[in-house]
């Protein structure tokens, strides 16, 4: 089966690893990359591992790029404890998530924070990964579909076409993420493809046809291919499961489908 668009797997490592553990992971993660074709594949270490991983990564020669979990949206400033996008490239980093579930409901961040980080991200030449999704309170009013389409339109409000190229959405329903429960595959393609429509009515049929959307929330090697099977799953962002470089590796393989 050819794919029109090339899957893509990121291992979210969230708040874990060590100076030690993060480079080994890195490592075993691109050594096995270089013998998987087919498929893009980035990492989201903690901040202060991030120059380091990136160096085993390049070591590695598997091709994986390096992510960072979160970003700031002013360039630099008296903003404590933050990062800027300016600095995440600095450190060698290409890509970065914004709007991820837990930055939503954990940390508070709304709409229009993450419109900002996601703008201010792109201007500086990084790649985006918005994460968007329900929670299961909304699942079960039948909002699902509102929420995806509320948080889509809020995150990407000023985001050009041209900069679409470089925005890859993630879908993750909250009720789904660490808790080992997955939605069913057609749970997922049917709201992938609820996503799709919204960035066609945004942007048109041949940006919504180009843009990868990855499924989120307790991808494992054992559900990963069924849900990579579905024509609007462009692949997966993994938590839990990108710790365990063979956990990863599998799962990565599975898009290559
Ligand atoms: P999980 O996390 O795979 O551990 O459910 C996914 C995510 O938060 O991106």
């Amino acid at each position: 089966m050819s794919r029109p668009r090339t899957p893509v797997i990121g291992g979210n490592w969230k708040m874990n690893t060590n100076t030690e553990s993060s480079r080994a992971l890195a490592e075993a993660v691109g050594e096995g990359c270089r013998s998987i074709d087919g498929v893009e594949v980035f990492v989201c270490p903690p901040f202060p591992y991030l120059r380091r991983v990136g160096g085993a990564l390049k070591d590695a020669g598997g091709g994986v790029a390096l992510a960072a979990q979160d970003v700031w949206h002013e360039p630099d400033g008296a903003f404590t404890g933050e990062v800027s996008a300016a600095m995440l490239l600095d450190c060698g980093v290409s890509m970065v998530l914004t709007g991820h579930s837990e930055r939503r409901h954990v940390i508070g961040e709304d709409d229009g924070l993450i419109n900002k980080k996601t703008i201010a991200a792109l201007n500086a030449g990084l790649s985006v990964v918005l994460c968007i999704g329900e929670t299961l309170d909304q699942r079960e009013k039948g909002e699902t579909d509102a929420v995806n389409e509320r948080q889509l339109r809020a995150g990407l409000n000023g985001v050009t076409p041209e900069q679409m190229a470089s925005v890859i959405v993630a879908y993750e329903p909250v009720w789904a993420i660490g808790t080992g429960k997955t939605a069913t595959p057609e749970d997922a393609q049917d709201a992938h493809t609820k996503i799709r429509d919204v960035i066609g009515d945004l942007y048109g049929a041949d940006i919504a046809a180009a843009t990868r959307i990855q499924y989120g929330g307790s991808v494992k090697p054992g559900n990963a291919a069924e849900l990579f099977s579905r024509p609007d799953i462009d692949g997966g962002l993994i938590g839990g499961a990108s710790l365990k470089a063979d956990d990863f590796l599998a799962i990565i393989r599975s898009a290559t489908g």
